[in-house]
């Protein structure tokens, strides 16, 4: 697979979310979890050309749903990732598009549009910035190190934030930045140590994960399991912090401070 393809579909599904900022929301999910006109767009233009030239391909979108006929090959699009931030004139929103084999991913790109950032990923073939290579953080503790806490629906926040809680007193800094691909991208760039979400959607992670994966990065579900591209919750660290930090969401882990 050419990951050259997987690329430029990214780049040019942002090109649909920059030419509408501010576009219209056709629906409530809930509370604030919003749909725009531009998710539908982007969505359906990734959804057009990668039938085109893929016809028996699967495609699992975050908006039109996917097919019930299995696939060897299976794309998972996020057609804009941050829609909350996108809809207030945040810049921090991103296309995701992970390509996998049999359900393990092969390619990842995610492309933030108003940035002009291409991150992106070939299973054993390393993570770039732009064509530039990545590497994640050398941070060995948590203590000094900075991570991003995504908390998920106002409804599931008391217990989200039990099982974070000893994270947010043991870290340096803590972020909430609102875009689970650049996220994890970020820290596949060594800004950041860590992201950990307490559930997300494929389309959210897998090029993200792949990415930061292929920048030196480990990424599992909260309790320490592989993190296959099924829904789940996502423990994402520069790799050295890893071990501290799954000790420090495992059911109490009293906070250090
Ligand atoms: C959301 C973002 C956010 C995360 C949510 C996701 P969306 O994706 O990745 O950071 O906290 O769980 O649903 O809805 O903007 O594509
Ligand atoms: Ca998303
Ligand atoms: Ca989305």
């Amino acid at each position: 697979m050419n990951a050259h393809f997987v690329a430029g579909l990214a780049v040019e599904a942002g090109t649909i979310l920059e030419r509408r900022p501010g576009a219209r929301v056709v629906r409530v999910k809930w509370g604030t979890d919003i749909v725009t006109e531009a998710d539908e767009a982007s969505e359906r233009f990734l959804r057009q050309e990668i039938l085109r030239h893929y016809p028996d391909h699967r495609i699992v979108g975050e908006e039109f749903g996917s097919s019930e006929a299995e696939a060897a090959w299976e794309w998972f699009l996020d057609p804009l990732d941050g829609t909350v931030n996108f809809s207030r004139g945040n810049s921090y929103f991103a296309v995701s598009i992970a390509l996998a084999h049999h359900g393990v991913a092969q390619v990842g790109a995610v492309y933030r549009p108003l940035t002009g950032e291409l991150f992106l990923a070939e299973r054993g073939r390393g993570a770039t910035l732009n064509g530039e290579p990545l590497r994640v953080s050398d941070a060995g503790q948590v203590g000094e190190g900075i991570f991003i806490l995504d908390w998920g629906r106002q409804t599931s926040r008391r217990d989200t934030f039990g099982v974070l809680g000893a994270i947010f007193y043991a870290a340096n800094k803590i972020r909430s930045f609102g875009s689970a691909a650049l996220d994890l991208c970020s820290v596949a760039a060594g800004q950041l140590e860590g992201f950990i979400h307490p559930g997300l959607a494929p389309w959210d992670f897998a090029a993200g994960q792949l990415i930061l994966e292929e920048a030196g990065g480990t990424v599992t579900a909260l309790e320490g399991g592989p993190r296959t591209i099924e829904a789940g919750s996502v423990a994402a660290t520069n790799g050295h912090v890893h071990a501290e930090v799954l000790g420090l969401l495992r059911p109490g882990a009293a906070p250090s401070r």
